[in-house]
């Protein structure tokens, strides 16, 4: 399976994208030591600590309908979620959609960009580039002040150094692996998975949508369709498709 590593760039999920337009198939991922441009979502930016963590994008054709790549995204949660739990030995949180998490604070992300590939090399013609960061070897100085208190890595969560390119490997073969139990098993069982580990069920929240607008309410978790859901203070449920989620006064 090919394996595109970098030096420097700007985003992996940039990159993947121009390679997936080129013709790269299931699979093909883009690896950076060091990102300049790395993107989170909501058009925020990555902070991507130069040789210290897992940046990478990785091509997906899953042979799912259109309307299910909301759910992919969760599908992909889980399978990293795995893979730093075997690294570490102990459960992780997930925030929706997809912040992993350790003894509350964020340890990783995932940005899932889905693209129409007119190429016609590719199994379909939709493709969702899955972009992984991890904060891998990061001590605490190496963050930005900002993020000291709210991030993690794998060494701050057990004192040892791991190797990237291992990680990187671990975390491709459990992610299709996870979508070849998507496409034949369906999404229930990964969302009971994924369910297990939902960091903000039962919370207080607040979702902040695109115009600023801010909605309060306890987090219900995502449903079926892979969208979260709040209960308002006057009994209503809302459905989330899209914002950034946060505890409630935080
Ligand atoms: C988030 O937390 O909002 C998602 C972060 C995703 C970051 C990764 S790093 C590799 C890939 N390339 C990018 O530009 N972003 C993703």
């Amino acid at each position: 399976m090919k394996t595109h590593f970098y030096a420097l760039t700007d985003s992996t999920n940039r990159i993947a994208k121009i390679k997936a337009e080129g013709g790269a198939g299931h699979g093909t991922a883009v690896v950076a030591e060091k990102q300049t441009h790395g993107r989170g979502r909501l058009g925020k930016e990555w902070t991507s600590i130069p040789g210290k963590g897992l940046y990478c994008s990785i091509i997906t054709c899953p042979d799912v309908l259109p309307g299910q790549y909301a759910q992919l995204t969760l599908v992909a949660g889980v399978a990293v979620a795995e893979v730093l739990e075997k690294v570490l030995g102990r459960r992780c949180q997930l925030k929706w959609p997809n912040d992993i998490f350790f003894g509350g604070k964020k340890c990783g992300g995932i940005l899932t960009e889905s693209m129409e590939v007119k190429n016609g090399t590719l199994k379909g013609d939709r493709a969702a580039i899955v972009g992984i960061g991890v904060n891998v070897n990061s001590e605490l100085k190496d963050f930005p002040e900002n993020l000291r208190d709210t991030a993690t890595s794998l060494f701050l969560e057990n004192g040892k150094k791991h190797s990237i390119k291992d990680l990187f490997e671990l975390v491709r073969k459990q992610l299709l692996q996870k979508i070849e139990a998507f496409e034949h098993g369906g999404f229930h069982k990964i969302l009971e998975n994924w369910r297990s580990r939902d960091f903000l069920l039962g919370k207080s929240i607040e979702c902040v949508g695109y115009d600023g607008a801010v909605i309060r309410g306890i987090a219900l978790g995502p449903d079926e369709d892979g969208r979260m859901h709040l209960r308002g203070r006057d009994g209503r449920d809302f459905e989330v498709l899209s914002g950034d989620l946060r505890l409630a006064g935080t």
